[in-house]
């Protein structure tokens, strides 16, 4: 039989400790974050699912480049080493650095949008929306239906509904809709992969009417691995001849650096349009600093330039993919129901159906995120009512959010496959007796973004 088992392509150098803490520590931790996993000290977390962004460990070319990092003000070296690297695997032609993600969105939308403008996506995800809504724009979210369904099968459940695209252009004219975004892979839909013939599609509507595609661009590379590994007529194709496909379909995007250019910080807004171009860089000069490094160090400018030639190594992603599909396979076959099949990043485990115990507004999955980190410390993080239910304003109940998901996001490079074998341990301890897991309730919730600083208490 060959050899069957996928291996970290890497060896470790430099080690980081983990605290141990006993299960008694942990419940007296928990009750001192009032049952909320921000609250807690990461130095008191045995192994930290809670984002896969800005948790990458850089490699030792990573290092050596921060070493070199050019920290000149004007024309640093970093800078054209890094618009290089973009320009080779992107394709654009201005690159604008920014500190983070979100810094790269607030610019662009500050540049495009009007109020009553409208920004379709298959699903936008929180501070994109929050940016688009800032400006008094809608962003509205237009994923295919499979990928609403946590259960349902398909191998590109990030894909957009072209027939609603079409539709919406339509009713609201080419002037009201600036521009188009697809967020690859699809980070609030589950980390689901959108597909080439789709990426081409909305590429094919856009253009017919006269309007920019940009990509959310983060998680590019396992996009890419994943049309690889699904879509007929790509397997024998590189990583990297697939990511230039996919973006000679749209004309420019924004990049949150923190996933897939393997750095701590980082972004950047990549683009054809001169005229934006140039816009876009008059406002990075008012808060982010002068275009040659937007907010960030040279150095760092030069672990994302490397970290960039790193991301589309075909061992890196194999491993990648497959460690994260690892975790949720057996999860689901040890009965823990998840959104299926497992995102790139980031597993989502069916909070609301695992502990069916607890109704809604028991916050079940808050709840199994609480018996997480007690019984295993493992740090996830809830995506449900917390996040995204609301406090009805006349009756003080908890209205539910559509789902109670709790999501494990897989920093890149960080953990091994025995830590990933303990996290699937402590499920199996927690679902041995999942009916005593007990519901939570508010005791402070703050008017936005309320799953930050929530407090609560156990029923
Ligand atoms: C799809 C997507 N877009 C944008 C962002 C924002 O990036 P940042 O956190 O670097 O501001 C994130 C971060 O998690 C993301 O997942």
């Amino acid at each position: 039989m060959p050899i069957q088992t996928i291996i970290e392509p890497f060896r470790i150098k430099a080690v980081e400790p983990i605290r141990m803490t006993s299960r008694a520590e942990r419940s007296a931790l928990l009750e001192q974050a009032h049952f909320n996993v921000f609250n807690l000290h990461s130095d008191n977390v045995l192994i930290d699912l809670l984002t896969d962004s800005g948790t990458a460990a850089m490699s030792q070319e990573q290092w050596a480049a921060i070493m070199r990092g050019d920290e000149s003000y004007a024309g640093s070296r970093s800078f054209y080493e890094l618009e290089d690297e973009v320009r080779s695997i992107f394709g654009f032609d201005h690159v604008i650095p920014t500190h983070q993600g979100r810094a790269a969105e607030r610019i662009l939308f500050s540049v495009v949008l009007r109020p009553g403008m409208t920004v379709p996506n298959n699903n936008h995800f929180d501070t994109t929306r929050a940016n688009i809504e800032y400006q008094k724009a809608e962003a509205l979210d237009l994923v295919i239906e499979e990928g609403k369904v946590p259960s349902a099968d398909h191998p590109f459940k990030g894909n957009i509904d072209t027939g609603k695209l079409e539709a919406l252009i339509r009713e609201r004219g080419r002037e009201q809709v600036p521009l188009v975004m697809l967020t690859i892979t699809n980070n609030s839909g589950g980390g689901q992969p959108v597909s080439m013939a789709n990426i081409r599609a909305v590429s094919e509507i856009c253009r017919s009417h006269g309007i920019p595609l940009f990509f959310d661009a983060c998680r590019f590379a396992e996009n890419a691995y994943f049309i690889k590994l699904r879509e007929p007529g790509y397997a024998d194709r590189s990583p990297l001849e697939i990511a230039r496909e996919m973006f000679s379909y749209s004309d420019g995007c924004t990049m949150s650096a923190k996933k897939d250019a393997l750095v701590n910080i980082g972004g950047f807004i990549a683009l054809n349009n001169a005229d934006w171009a140039q816009q876009a860089r008059n406002l990075l000069i008012l808060t982010e600093g002068f275009p040659t490094y937007g907010g960030l160090a040279g150095r760092d400018l030069a672990a994302m330039a490397q970290g960039l030639r790193e991301v589309l190594d075909e061992d890196y992603l194999r491993y990648r993919i497959a460690s994260t599909a690892y975790l949720g396979d057996r999860l689901e076959k040890m009965g823990v129901p998840t959104v299926r099949p497992p995102g790139g990043h980031a597993v989502f485990v069916d909070g609301r159906a695992m502990l069916d115990h607890l109704p809604p507004e028991e916050l079940p999955a808050q709840a199994l995120s609480c018996a997480l980190y007690e019984a295993g410390g493992i740090r996830s993080v809830e995506i449900g009512t917390v996040m995204f239910g609301k406090r009805d304003p006349d009756t003080g109940r908890e209205l539910p959010g559509p789902m109670d998901l709790v999501r494990l996001a897989i920093p890149r490079r960080v953990y091994t496959q025995s830590h990933v074998d303990y996290v699937l341990e402590v499920f199996q301890e927690i679902a041995r007796d999942k009916g005593a897991i007990r519901g939570l309730a508010f005791e402070y919730q703050a008017p936005f973004l309320r799953h930050f600083t929530a407090r609560f208490r156990r029923l």
